[in-house]
């Protein structure tokens, strides 16, 4: 969507994979989906660096509203979790320096049973801008999936009429493509500026590698829609919960990296354990994924249950652009396994060759290798190892 918005995925914080539709704030003061929870996110964003690090939005997903709207037919907060209403909290985010989202859904009620919008596109679009939104995640629970593309389109203009920018997050794609219809990436590109495109992810690893399964089988189809202002939306990171190992964690950053993803962390960053932190904070990471070039990377070779994905990046030198470098493991016989590939599996072809870094490794240089070198990489049980290989022209060879 070209509104100037989201040039590179969007980064920030959204509370539904770790925090669901807890409305019970008694039996779980921490957990329940109330303003104080929003607070107590934006006040982490900022103390603990995930600001200064690019994350943004603060994003209410759904189970915020009650389940009645106002007299005017208004959307409005749930009375009890929300007491100061959406729009001081929305400023409290503000004045952090941060950006505020929000959720609602394009049939007659969210996927948790909360008022939808569709027979209040226009006015739930122009009080969302009254509040102060920022990001609308508008997802597609109880509609009629044929009619999304068009009524997405509706909305997406309700929006933009009504003069705020607002970050547009789609989510037909992830109802048209489980029922067999591919969705039309063109028009998505045009009308949303990021889309989820197929499972939601659960606390676990096999969600990750499921949807990347998913990804990398339909990469030819939907890679090249990805771009500034444009993105596929894998779901949120759920790294520093209670399912993923800490290799598994650097594994789902990296490939999300790689595939220029939307950086949407979904945890507690109250209770993170630093290990988890360091990880969603990592900068050399973070560059990968926010390139200014946007290209969303591809698996390119699965080499003994190890897949590898590549996505073209800055610097470009001599013409030659350089290449980050996920690796994801699927294997679990427990030590480090040494990979070996060549970087022309990779369809790497700088005849001068390439610096290799490895980037969770503080960017130390592995090696410098020449396209048909043998490269040898360690990777623990379904691990993941992020690389850079940039290339060397003849002159800054004789530097290194
Ligand atoms: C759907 C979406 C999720 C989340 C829930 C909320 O399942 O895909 O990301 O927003 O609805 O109910």
């Amino acid at each position: 969507l070209n509104n100037g918005l989201a040039l590179t995925p969007p980064m920030g914080w959204m509370h539904w994979q770790r925090f669901r539709c807890v409305v019970d704030c008694t039996a779980y003061p921490d957990d329940c989906v109330s303003e104080k929870l929003f607070r107590d996110m934006a006040d982490r964003m900022v103390a603990d660096g995930y600001k200064d690090a690019g994350y943004e939005y603060v994003i209410i997903d759904d189970c915020w509203a009650s389940k009645e709207r106002t007299t005017h037919n208004k959307l409005q907060p749930d009375p009890e979790r929300f007491p100061s209403g959406i729009k001081a909290l929305s400023d409290y985010v503000h004045e952090k320096g941060l950006k505020f989202g929000i959720y609602a859904d394009y049939g007659t009620q969210t996927c948790a049973g909360y008022p939808g919008s569709i027979e209040y596109l226009e006015s739930d679009a122009q009080t969302f801008a009254d509040w102060g939104v920022d990001y609308l995640k508008l997802d597609g629970c109880h509609s009629e999936v044929l009619t999304m593309e068009i009524g997405y389109g509706l909305m997406g203009r309700y929006l933009n009429e009504t003069g705020r920018p607002i970050v547009y997050s789609c989510s037909w794609p992830a109802y048209q493509e489980p029922i067999g219809i591919q969705a039309n990436y063109a028009r998505l590109a045009e009308v949303c500026n990021l889309w989820r495109n197929w499972d939601d992810i659960d606390d676990a690893w096999v969600n990750v590698t499921s949807i990347l399964k998913w990804f990398s089988d339909n990469q030819d189809r939907i890679a090249n829609y990805s771009g500034p202002g444009h993105w596929n939306d894998p779901d949120m990171l759920i790294i520093g919960n209670y399912g993923l190992s800490y290799e598994q964690a650097k594994a789902q950053m990296a490939i999300w990296a790689i595939m220029a993803a939307p950086l949407i962390m979904s945890v507690d960053l109250r209770t993170i354990e630093p290990k988890f932190r360091d990880i969603l904070l990592n900068k050399d990471v973070i560059k990968i994924n926010q390139d200014p070039k946007g290209i969303q990377g591809k698996l390119v070779l699965t080499k003994d249950k190890i897949d590898i994905w590549t996505k073209p990046i800055n610097p470009v030198i001599d013409n030659q652009t350089s290449i980050a470098i996920g690796l994801l493991s699927h294997r679990v016989d427990g030590y480090p396994y040494r990979l070996n590939f060549t970087l022309s599996d990779l369809n790497l072809d700088n005849k001068s060759g390439y610096i290799i870094k490895d980037i969770y490794e503080n960017s130390t240089v592995v090696e410098i290798a020449k396209p048909d070198n043998t490269v040898f990489i360690k990777i623990k049980p379904s691990g993941g190892v992020l690389l850079t290989a940039t290339p060397l022209n003849p002159v800054n060879v004789q530097k290194v």
